[in-house]
This record gives C-alpha cells, structure tokens and sequence, in this order.
C-alpha cells in the first residue's frame, strides 16, 4: 500500500497484541504506521512499536532498495511509534532525527544509552524541511496525544502526516469500510480529553490544502476527506454525534440489570432514535465511554456498595471525567437495600463535570424493581426524551 512512487508505506501490523496501551481491547489487532519519501534527500516518516522491529526494518530496507535515509522525522516519541529510533539512528550513523523541542528532551528518557549529540534537528511550527520536490512544513500539534506531538504536511502530493489523529484501532490487514467505529473508539478514550488542542489542530489544517491524510494508525485516508475531518470537528466539540440514549448500569446481583433493561424498553416504546444498554461489568468498557460521547443522553444505573457506588460505575464515571465528558444530559437510577448512597457518588461525580444537565428527580430502587417503580421510571425515561 504505497501513497505514490515516492510515498510508500512500511508500517506494519501487529495481529499478537492482546492489549494496546496496556487496556484497549483490539481483537482486530493494530498497524503501526511508518512511511518512507523517497527524493533528492530520503526521510523516514516514524518509526514502529518495538514488537515488530525486525518486520518493520525489512520493510525499510526493501522501500530504500540501496539508498540512505538523510532524516527520520519523528511526530510522536510515544514508544508505538518511535521505539525504534536509536537502533535506526546506529544503523545509519550519517542520518538527522528531525523533531520538536519537547520530543528532543524525552529521547534520553527512551534510549539512556544513545548519544544523539549533534543527530537532532529541532524545528517548530512552519518550519520546513526540504527534501527535493517534496518539502515538509511542520505544524505543531501538542497533545494530540502528547505534548511533543507534531504534524507534517508535504506540499507536492498534498499530504498530511497527522501522527495519532485520524487514527483507529484495528491492524490494516482486517480493514472494513466502517471507518468511524474503530476510529470513534479510538478518538474518545485517547485523545478525548483533548477536544481543545484538537480543534486547534484542525484549524491550521484547513487553511491547508490537504489530499491525503497518512496517520500513524490505521488506513491512509483519500478521496473526499470532508466525512472524517467533519466527525473530528463534531468529536472535538463535545457534541453528540447522533441521536440516542446509552443506558449504562453496573448490578451485583441482576436486579439494577432489570430495570436498566427495563428502562431501555421504556426509552424505545417513547420513540427514542436509538438505544444503547451496557453492562458496565462485564462489556468492553472503551465502547462505552464511546457511546457516552456519541448521543446526547445517558442513563447511569447502579447498586449502592460499601457506602459509595458499585465500583463498575466508579470507574466508568472516573474515567469520563479523565475524557472530559460534557456538554450531555443524564438521568440517574442507584438501588440500595439498606441506604442507598449510589445517586449522590454519581451525582458528585457527574456535577464535576462540565455542562451536565442532570435529569431530576433521582430515581431510587430498593433491592428489586417493583410494578410501584414502574411510573418513576416511566417518568425519567419520558423527561430524557422530552429534553432532546
Ligand atoms: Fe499511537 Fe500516542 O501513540
């Protein structure tokens, strides 16, 4: 899968990983994506995770076919992408590392037994780096996903090498034309929390004339790019993507289950666009949150537990938080045999975050639903519709 004669891929795909990051679920596996521009001068575009060095490096050296790399541009020191450096950086002892302040500080941290004195080039927004007929300008894009992060755009084919945005799970062999489900997933549990300097990043992008993106995950993205760039601004924002309602319920013993399925039937005979019921225990909980982000509303259902929340839950909230969930609606049902304290551990939790219109009143279960429960219920089913 080359871009053209002188763009050509030698990332790689990594099928053996059983966690990306450490606890993202990837069942369809990972690319770690890696170019090379073959010009005048010849640039490494990243390098790879270190699980697939010896594939990755073939794929280099048949992409050079005898020539050497002058640069290795490094957008992202994350070590997906740029475990690789020293051991390329030796191999080719007259090559540049081309990369921003911020990445220069952490190679020492990566590789302490490296000496890249006098190897690096640092360059800043709009410097440029010309190779021949293709030239990189450098766009800096901090936190997307770290602060070192930067992007380049090559002006001769017009493409944009966007580091982690645009970027999806899922290794490229297994590629689907549902591009959005692996890439929303991705979006909101990793680089969710950055909404701002996304946006930021998407400005300078459209001052630009962009005809193919090559991120570092997932597929080269051409043809019209108006649907991704639109869903990345849409995601960015904070606003909901389509609608429906999540219903996310974390039950010991089954009986916050029942109503929270309950509910859901409630939400679909009132007419609701598109339902979503999980169960915080035991589904894949970077779906979740990427529902949580998807629709307008949510339901959050929970048992009571050691005088606080049933963990699931705990852990779900925490980790919208950490994602800077906001701009949303959300109703609430705890349950709780003895004292309930579910509703007010969800309430705190949901009112530290920005623009949460809680949906009142707080709905209260006591160890099982009843038909006694069934108007409450109705009634918080009909007050979340009705406020869409
Ligand atoms: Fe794909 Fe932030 O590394």
């Amino acid at each position: 899968m080359n871009i053209s004669d002188s763009i050509r891929y030698i990332g790689v795909d990594d099928l053996d990983i059983d966690l990306f990051e450490g606890q993202y679920n990837v069942p369809e596996g990972m690319s770690y994506n890696s170019y090379l521009i073959l010009d005048e001068k010849v640039a490494i575009m990243d390098t790879a995770d270190g699980r697939k060095g010896d594939e990755w490096h073939r794929n280099l050296i048949a992409a050079l076919d005898g020539r050497k790399p002058d640069y290795l541009v490094v957008h992202h020191m994350e070590p997906d992408h740029a475990s690789l450096v020293a051991q390329t950086a030796e191999e080719f002892p007259s090559m540049q590392i081309v990369l921003s302040a911020q990445a220069q500080k952490m190679l020492p941290q990566f590789f302490e037994h490296s000496d890249f004195t006098g190897r690096t080039r640092v360059v800043k927004e709009g410097d440029t780096l010309p190779l021949g007929r293709h030239s990189l300008t450098f766009i800096s894009a901090p936190m997307v996903h770290w602060p070192e992060v930067m992007m380049s755009y090559e002006s001769e084919e017009k493409v944009l090498f966007a580091a982690d945005a645009f970027g999806k799970f899922g290794a490229l062999c297994n590629e689907t034309d549902d591009w959005a489900c692996e890439a929303r997933r991705y979006y909101f549990n990793i680089c969710g929390k950055y909404g701002v300097q996304v946006q930021n990043v998407l400005r300078k992008a459209s001052a630009l004339d962009i005809r193919t993106i090559c991120p570092l995950h997932g597929p080269v993205l051409g043809g019209d790019l108006t649907p991704y760039l639109k869903l990345y601004d849409t995601w960015s924002r904070y606003e909901a993507e389509s609608e429906g309602v999540l219903v996310a319920y974390a039950s010991i013993h089954g009986g916050t289950a029942k109503a929270a399925e309950r509910l859901g039937e409630m939400l679909r005979e009132l007419g609701a666009a598109k339902v979503v019921v999980s169960d915080l225990s035991r589904e894949d909980q970077a779906e979740v949150i990427e529902d949580a982000f998807r629709y307008p509303c949510m339901v959050v259902c929970a048992s009571s537990y050691d005088a606080g929340v049933f963990p699931p839950m705990h852990d779900f909230l925490y980790h919208l938080q950490i994602k800077n969930y906001q701009n949303r609606r959300v109703a609430i049902v705890e349950n709780g045999s003895w004292a309930p304290t579910a509703g007010k551990v969800m309430r705190s939790m949901l009112e530290s975050m920005k623009q949460i219109e809680i949906v009142e009143p707080v709905v209260t279960l006591r160890s099982r639903m009843k038909e006694s429960d069934l108007p409450a219920l109705r009634a918080i089913a009909e007050a979340v519709l009705k406020q869409g």
